[in-house]
C-alpha cells in the first residue's frame, strides 16, 4: 500500500519507519520538499521511503496519516489539498495540545475535536481517529507494554475503520483490543484522554504505558 505520512516529527518518522519495515511505500510529507530531517529519515529507511511536500505526499498515496500538531492540522491538510484527500482513508493521530501561559492545554475540547474539524473541512475524506492515546513507540510496538491494553478508534466510514483495524493488526494490535467508539464525535473522548495521559506520564516518568479495559461482557 502507498502511504503519505504528513509530519516529520517523532510520530511521523516512527509510523513511517514501521510502515516501510512492513513493506509499504511511504512518502513523509512536510511544508517543504527538502526538509533535512525528512531527507535523513528517507535515507535511513530505505528504497520504499520518500519525501515531499504535504501535497506531493498526499497526491501519490492511497492512505494518508495526519501526524502534525493538532493546532496546525487543518493548515497542513489544506496544503495537502482536498482533491488529494478525497475518497482516501485519512488516519488522524494528532492531539490539539499547546503550551498556554506555561501549561499544556487542549483545544478544542468537549464540544468539538480536531478529528471532527478535519472531517467537516474535508467531507470527502474518510477520517478515522486512531493511535493518539499512546506514545509513538507503543503505537508500532504494543508489546513494549505488558497486558491486554487497548486502542480506540472512531469515524463515519465502517470500511475505513476496517482498513485501519487491519493496519493496527500489522503493527501488532490484536483486533479484540481495538475498541470502536462509533462515529467521528468519539474523537472528543479520545483527545480528552490527553490530560490524563500527561498526568500519568509525569507520575511514571516514562511513556511506555497504556489503558487496559475490563468488562463483564
Ligand atoms: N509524541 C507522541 O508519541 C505522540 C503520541 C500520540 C499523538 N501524538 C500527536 O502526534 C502529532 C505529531 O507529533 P510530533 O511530536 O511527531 O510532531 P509535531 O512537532 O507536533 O509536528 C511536526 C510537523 O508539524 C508540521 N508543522 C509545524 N507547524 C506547522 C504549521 N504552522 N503548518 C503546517 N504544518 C506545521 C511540521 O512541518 P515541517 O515538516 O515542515 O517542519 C512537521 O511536519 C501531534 O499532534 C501529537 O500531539 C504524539
Amino acid at each position: 500500500m502507498r502511504y503519505a505520512v504528513l509530519g516529520t516529527g517523532e510520530v511521523g518518522r516512527t509510523l513511517g519507519g514501521k510502515l516501510v519495515e512492513l513493506g509499504h511505500e511511504v512518502t513523509l510529507g512536510s511544508r517543504t520538499a527538502d526538509n533535512p530531517v525528512a531527507l535523513e529519515w528517507a535515507r535511513d529507511a530505505g528504497e520504499r521511503a520518500g519525501v515531499g511536500t504535504f501535497a506531493a505526499a498526499a497526491s501519490g498515496a492511497e492512505v494518508v496519516v495526519n501526524a502534525v500538531g493538532g493546532r496546525v492540522a487543518l493548515t497542513a491538510l489544506r496544503d495537502a489539498g482536498a482533491e488529494n484527500l478525497a475518497g482516501k482513508v485519512l488516519i488522524d493521530v494528532c492531539n490539539p495540545l499547546a503550551f498556554e501561559d506555561g501549561r499544556l492545554r487542549l483545544s478544542p475540547v468537549e464540544s468539538d475535536s480536531v478529528g471532527e474539524q478535519i472531517q467537516r473541512a474535508f467531507p470527502d475524506a474518510r477520517v478515522v481517529k486512531a493511535l493518539n492515546t499512546v506514545n509513538c513507540r507503543v503505537m508500532v510496538a504494543p508489546h513494549l507494554v505488558p497486558g491486554d491494553h487497548a486502542l480506540f478508534l472512531c469515524g463515519q466510514d465502517p470500511d475505513a475503520k476496517e482498513l485501519v483495524t487491519a493496519l493496527l493488526g500489522e503493527f501488532g494490535w490484536p483486533r479484540g483490543r481495538v475498541i470502536d467508539l462509533g462515529d467521528i464525535e468519539g474523537a472528543r473522548a479520545m483527545e480528552m484522554l490527553m490530560p490524563l495521559w500527561i498526568r500519568l506520564f509525569q507520575g511514571f516518568g516514562h511513556a511506555e504505558f497504556n489503558y487496559e479495559l475490563r468488562r463483564a461482557r
